[in-house]
């Protein structure tokens, strides 16, 4: 193999493609290639796909009609589709583009290597079927050194009605706590100092692992696997993302209160307000359920940051619903909240429904919501101010070569004076000088 050949990567959507994507470029490193800052140079060009809502989707038809143009030049040029939109168009997609070479789904991104040589080999490929995914025997290329992430379950198996996601990324796949608890090992070795353990309903880590408890309960629950890895040496923080109401569990939150490494914010989606919405999108829980989960965290991590995902303008939904989901907002005051306005999804249920709402209806209540959020959000981080906060230090600000920025334990952005070189990777005390909604500035304090 030459030496000299690029690839690419430009990721979109959540964090498990950015994971896969880590995984991809560790394999493209191991075959030889070397890193490309643009596209425009790299001989092999992969787009990691999101197809969550269709503005994600529509991004990469962009993208890649720019790049299927240039190869009517430079024939040599291998473009890739991996990741949800792979998943979801499989082989329409080659109809579509047909300057693709290889089209795979994320249950494929371990098989990068096996997919690519048999391109090479002449062939246009597309691997879109179901598999046991394989452990991961790839040293990922991670973009940070301090932070990582840590896939514990693949897949999701829930059937929520406006969702692509099981659709794109298959049934529930658990790794086991031993290979778990390895890579953080690793990680730990490395120097990482933060570690985001996920799953798209990290709750049902487990359920799929063979073996049960006496009292017929599952062997490994996610948070018997927290009791498992939250003392890995070196590593100073365990984050986790996402829990799901209808399954989080008071244990969860005791292991998270107990555990000194485990970080207290809690990511928990409600999506709605309103029990009929939640109903219709077959979530599995009331708002009244999640409000008492928010308690139950009040009162073992009093602290605690919380965020969540909400979705405004679901089929059918009235004023009066909606009104519902900016009380549950105003109520509970998150310290941060992802909102989109619904949209309908090929293979769901709730995009067949005829009670669709206008963009207008949808747009305007999440400019309402968004206008909430920032407002709750605000009030939150008042109360960081003058306080001491541990800051793990990451980057320089882009925007302030004199800062450099972090997070609280709880996941605000946080901002302070020093040097990179020195600083980098350190947990430094500081004190909160300046509070905004969604970040604060501080000074360090000599320990
Ligand atoms: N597994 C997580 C979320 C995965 S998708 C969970 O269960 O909450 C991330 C977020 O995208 C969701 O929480 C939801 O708020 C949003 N989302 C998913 N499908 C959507 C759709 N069709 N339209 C708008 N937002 C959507
Ligand atoms: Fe989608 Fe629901 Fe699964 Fe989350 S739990 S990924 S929203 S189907
Ligand atoms: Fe998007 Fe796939 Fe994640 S659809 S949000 S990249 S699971």
């Amino acid at each position: 193999m030459t030496v000299d050949r690029r690839y690419h990567i430009t990721t979109f959507g959540c964090q498990m493609n950015k994971a896969d994507s880590e995984r991809m470029a560790g394999i493209f490193e191991d075959m030889g290639f070397l890193w490309s800052e643009t596209p425009d140079e790299a001989d092999v060009v992969l787009y990691n796909t999101c197809t969550i809502r269709d503005n994600a989707e529509q991004k990469v038809y962009s993208y890649l009609g720019r790049q299927a143009k240039r190869k009517q030049s430079e024939p040599n040029l291998t473009l890739v589709v991996a990741g949800c939109v792979a998943q979801q168009e499989g082989e329409a997609l080659l109809r579509r583009v047909p300057e693709l070479d290889l089209v795979m789904g994320p249950q494929h991104a371990n098989r990068l290597q096996d997919l690519l040589e048999q391109v090479f080999a002449g062939n246009q490929v597309v691997a879109t079927e179901p598999i046991h995914i394989v452990e991961d025997i790839t040293k990922p290329r991670r973009d940070s050194k301090i932070t990582a992430w840590v896939n514990v379950i693949y897949g999701c198996n829930e059937r929520c009605t406006y969702c692509v996601v099981p659709n794109v990324r298959g049934l529930e796949q658990s790794r086991t706590p031993e290979a778990i608890r390895a890579e953080m090992e690793e990680l730990g070795r490395q120097g990482y100092k933060e570690i985001t353990l996920l799953g798209q309903n990290i709750d049902a880590y487990g359920r799929d692992l063979p073996g049960s408890k006496p009292d017929g309960r599952h062997l490994h629950t996610f948070t018997d696997l927290l009791y498992h890895v939250h003392d890995v040496p070196g590593v100073e923080r365990i984050r986790f993302a996402t829990s799901h109401p209808r399954y989080f569990t008071e244990r969860l939150i005791q292991a998270c209160a107990e555990l000194p490494t485990v970080c207290e914010h809690f990511h928990i989606p409600f999506q709605s307000g309103d029990n009929e919405i939640l109903k219709a999108m077959r979530r599995g829980y009331t708002h009244e359920r999640y409000r008492r989960i928010i308690d139950k965290i009040r009162h073992y991590v009093p602290d605690a940051a919380i965020s969540a995902d909400a979705i405004v303008g679901f089929p059918g939904e009235t004023e009066a619903q909606f009104e519902n989901t900016l009380k549950l907002v105003d109520d509970i005051g998150f310290d941060q909240l992802n909102t989109a306005a619904y949209s309908p999804r090929p293979g769901t249920p709730a995009a067949l429904w005829e009670s669709q709402l206008s963009e207008e209806v949808k747009s305007d209540r999440l400019q309402r919501l968004n206008h909430l959020v920032a407002q709750k959000a605000a009030e939150r981080s008042q109360r960081y101010a003058g306080r001491i906060e541990q800051i793990l230090v990451e980057d320089q600000n882009p925007k302030n070569p004199k800062q450099v920025m972090g997070r609280t334990r709880s996941n605000r952005l946080t901002f302070f004076e020093g040097g990179l070189a020195v600083l980098k990777g350190t947990l430094v005390d500081v004190e909160i000088t300046e509070v905004r909604a969604f970040s604060l500035t501080g000074i360090p304090k000599s320990n």
